[in-house]
């Protein structure tokens, strides 16, 4: 997949209106209980052994805000958000709040082609890894890695797909992989799984979405 597939996305997210029904392609009321599943994931993972810590937090793929605004912003002392698309930027400083102590740095660049700083406790990545192709996925998730703090978690929250097979949408020009992809990615990757959890609740005609915990690999 060359570069078409990336400039087909942007193309097809600078067509979106910036509203919750569009950037959750006409499932804005799915976002509560997407939001409800993520808190308890993530905070089962806050109280775990060895925690991350709540200093700052990055939302990949950020969209106008609404995992930064409504998620991590209550958790983290500071949200760094990082998307592609200007308009979907502007309205989530607009509704965050540029005035938002808690808004960090916002970065306009594409995930293949961003080098988080090393800052994180913890990386958030939802409904965007289907735009990068599996070597600049596994790519991204080496500079992630790179980025982290000590006890430092990079958290997944994408569709997967029923069959074993990629499956490629040309609408909105992306992919929807088999979970046993994700493995041999993260492997790829070195990092591991620390705990996976199916998002329950969802509506029967969607793909089934997971949210995925994954660490570095220590190797000494
Ligand atoms: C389905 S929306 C999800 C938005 C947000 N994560 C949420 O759950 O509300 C996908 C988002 O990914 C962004 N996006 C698409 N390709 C991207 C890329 N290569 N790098 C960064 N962001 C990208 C789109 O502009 C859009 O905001």
């Amino acid at each position: 997949m060359g570069d078409k597939f990336y400039t087909d996305a942007a193309f097809y997210w600078a067509n979106v209106p910036s509203t919750i029904d569009g950037v959750l392609g006409g499932y804005g009321h799915i976002t509560e209980t997407d939001i409800q599943g993520s808190k308890k994931f993530l905070s089962e993972l806050l109280s775990s052994e060895n925690p991350p810590a709540r200093k700052r937090a990055l939302d990949c793929g950020a969209g106008i805000g609404r995992i930064a605004k409504n998620l991590l912003i209550p958790i983290f002392k500071k949200v760094d958000l990082v998307e592609q698309d200007e308009k979907f930027i502007n309205t989530a400083k607009q509704w965050i709040g540029e005035g938002n102590a808690k808004l960090g740095r916002v970065y306009q660049i594409g995930l293949q082609n961003f080098v988080p700083q090393k800052e994180y406790d913890v990386i958030w990545c939802q409904w965007v890894l289907g735009h990068l192709n599996d070597y600049d996925f596994v790519e991204f998730l080496e500079r992630c890695c790179e980025a982290l703090n000590e006890n430092g978690i990079i958290v997944i929250k994408e569709n997967v797909a029923t069959s074993d097979c990629i499956e490629y949408d040309d609408v909105d020009s992306s992919v929807t992989r088999p979970y046993k992809l994700f493995q041999k990615i993260f492997e790829a990757a070195n990092v591991e799984i620390i705990r996976s959890e199916e998002q329950s609740n969802f509506p029967d005609d969607i793909y089934p979405v997971y949210m995925i915990a994954i660490k570095p690999i220590q190797t000494s």
